[in-house]
């Protein structure tokens, strides 16, 4: 079997029109334009890549951008003085501060201070609790574009078999949430599963989101099981720069009925789920 590719940029393409249409209105209608602020601590250069095209793409839907960039020693007072200055100011709607933060700050301290409301990655604990008890919740970007893809592609997923290999907090465990939501049976693998490969193979939807550069290899997908990506692993390859996915696309994709590629599968689906729900807290902010 030859995988359809679900292609994520065009998808996400058709998301971007669609907040647009929602900036408009929200402007034409209400006065009202949705404002995005994108913290960032340090220099990491991944980091900045991603933080530079949140910033643009949010522009180009018409919403208003804000970026705060502060010195890799900032202190916690300092960014969570910040943090309070944005959950204050009713031109944020949305506030994201950018993962991961340098050693000396503490993580879930500086994400749990962010207003729920404009916690648009969904991390907050309040998020979090509430999408495990199937509540109404801001939902982390990348596991809800994953789900999007999923349903265009599939329709209802219910009763399929779904693995996620991988749990982290930003997109393995939230991703179970949402596959079990729709009425999947939920399987989430890790680095001490045993038998991962027979794991693997009982699913009819494989989520690689482990963070390994093709760590998942054709033979241990089902035929015609669906295998999205969420993997952005940079690699050298016959001396070149190459970004390769979790799972490795060419022996995958033999086997596999549907395949998110790496890069323009799941990656610009996060950044215009980003939007999406920036324009949700927005709108929820203002009835
Ligand atoms: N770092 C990697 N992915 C993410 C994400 O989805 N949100 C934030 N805030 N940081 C990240």
């Amino acid at each position: 079997m030859t995988a359809e590719i679900i292609d994520g940029k065009a998808f996400a393409a058709k998301v971007r029109e669609k907040v647009a249409g929602h900036v408009d209105r929200l402007k034409d209608e209400h006065g009202i334009t949705p404002g995005l602020a994108v913290v960032l601590v340090g220099e990491d250069p991944a980091s900045q890549v991603y933080v530079r095209s949140k910033g643009k793409q949010t522009v180009e839907v018409g919403m208003n951008s804000y970026e705060h960039k502060l010195e890799a020693d900032t202190s916690e007072e300092d960014l969570l003085a910040l943090i309070d200055q944005l959950n204050n100011d009713k031109d944020v709607h949305g506030i994201l501060v950018q993962l991961p933060l340098p050693d000396h700050l503490d993580s879930d301290l500086v994400i749990n201070s962010i207003d729920p409301a404009k916690d648009v990655d969904g991390f907050h604990i309040s998020n979090v609790g509430l999408l495990g008890t199937g509540q109404k919740s801001m939902v982390p970007c990348t596991p809800l574009g994953c789900l999007m893809m999923l349903r265009e592609h599939h329709g209802s997923l219910s009763g399929m078999d779904a693995v996620v290999v991988g749990r982290s907090n930003i997109v393995g465990k939230p991703m179970a949430q949402l596959l079990l939501g729709d009425s999947c049976t939920v399987t989430i693998a890790h680095s001490r599963t045993k038998d991962l490969p027979e794991v693997v193979r009982r699913a009819d939807i494989v989520v690689a989101a482990v963070g390994r550069p093709e760590m998942v290899p054709g033979d241990w997908i089902k035929e015609g099981a669906t295998v999205i990506d969420v993997g952005i692993n940079r690699v050298e390859r016959d001396g070149k720069n190459k970004l390769v996915g979790d799972a490795d696309y060419e022996s995958c994709a033999a086997r596999a009925g549907a395949i998110t590629p790496v890069p323009g599968g799941v990656g610009p689906m996060t950044i215009a789920c980003l939007l999406a729900n920036t324009v949700t807290a927005c709108c929820r902010a203002n009835g």
